[in-house]
């Protein structure tokens, strides 16, 4: 069962241990349409039997091992053109706990959201948002963070203990991830997006490094400039014009 020590205002207070679940993301939904939830709530469970992943795959992690949970938020403040946003702070939130515990590290932000520690994936992260015409009414952040699994693992992926050698207790991990998305949520909550749309693009793997990358046309070489405030990708190609991609339009290749 988790516990949340968290020194939090909202996130975490309300918190739904599972012992077992398909999905968190699904579970919260679920729960989001038939009770009443408290914004910051969080459905965490000791294993995740049918984990959502981007792109229509799915996540596995062993049970007992990792984090899989889901924070409910209601951004009302932010427009859907914002939503992008979210995925900022929950990555940054995310960077800021990984460079403090694998301090030695090379800890960097994957656009759109996937945090790679030594070239090697070590979270995922699903948001799913619920908007009407101006503002997002729901966002359900799904998060799976590799704690202290070391078997099994896919050879592009790693856990915070592969790569320090420290098993964590997933309670304290819990907390601190908790209170890191609390901060860059007040802060964008403050209106400090240009901020953190900062603080992003300084964390972008392959940022104004020549990558290989793959679109719809074929593979090519190119540099990762930005992103819009929207989310999307800039890549400037060999002939030093600018392409942009929305997700799942490219494919890091290397
Ligand atoms: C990815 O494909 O990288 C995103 C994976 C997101 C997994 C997390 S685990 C907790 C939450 N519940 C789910 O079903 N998925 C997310």
């Amino acid at each position: 069962m988790h516990k949340i020590f968290a020194n939090t205002l909202f996130i975490g207070k309300q918190l739904i241990s599972l012992p077992s679940c398909h999905s968190t993301n699904e579970f919260l939904a679920e729960l989001a349409v038939k009770d009443t939830l408290f914004e910051g709530a969080v459905v965490i469970t000791e294993n995740q039997t049918k984990g959502k992943g981007q792109r229509g795959n799915s996540w596995y992690s062993e049970p007992g091992k990792n984090l899989t949970f889901s924070v409910y938020l209601r951004p009302k403040f932010l427009k859907p053109s914002q939503q992008f946003d979210l995925n900022r702070i929950v990555s940054l939130a995310l960077y800021d706990l990984l460079k403090k515990m694998c301090p030695m590290a090379k800890v960097y932000i994957k656009w759109p959201n996937d945090l790679y520690v030594n070239k090697k994936k070590i979270t995922g992260i699903l948001i799913e948002n619920n908007i009407n015409q101006h503002s997002i009414i729901q966002s359900i952040v799904g998060i799976g963070l590799n704690v202290n699994q070391t078997d099994k693992l896919l050879e592009t992926a790693t856990s915070i203990k592969e790569i320090s050698n420290v098993e964590y207790e997933l309670n304290k991990v819990l907390s601190d991830v908790i209170m890191a998305i609390e901060h860059y949520y007040l802060m964008l909550r403050s209106n400090d997006a240009r901020l953190i749309r900062q603080l992003y693009e300084e964390k972008l793997y392959k940022k104004d490094v020549v990558a290989y990358y793959e679109d719809k046309n074929g593979k090519f070489n190119g540099v990762i400039r930005g992103t819009e405030a929207d989310g999307v990708l800039k890549i400037e190609d060999e002939s030093g014009a600018l392409r942009r991609y929305q997700f799942k339009e490219i494919h890091f290749l290397l």
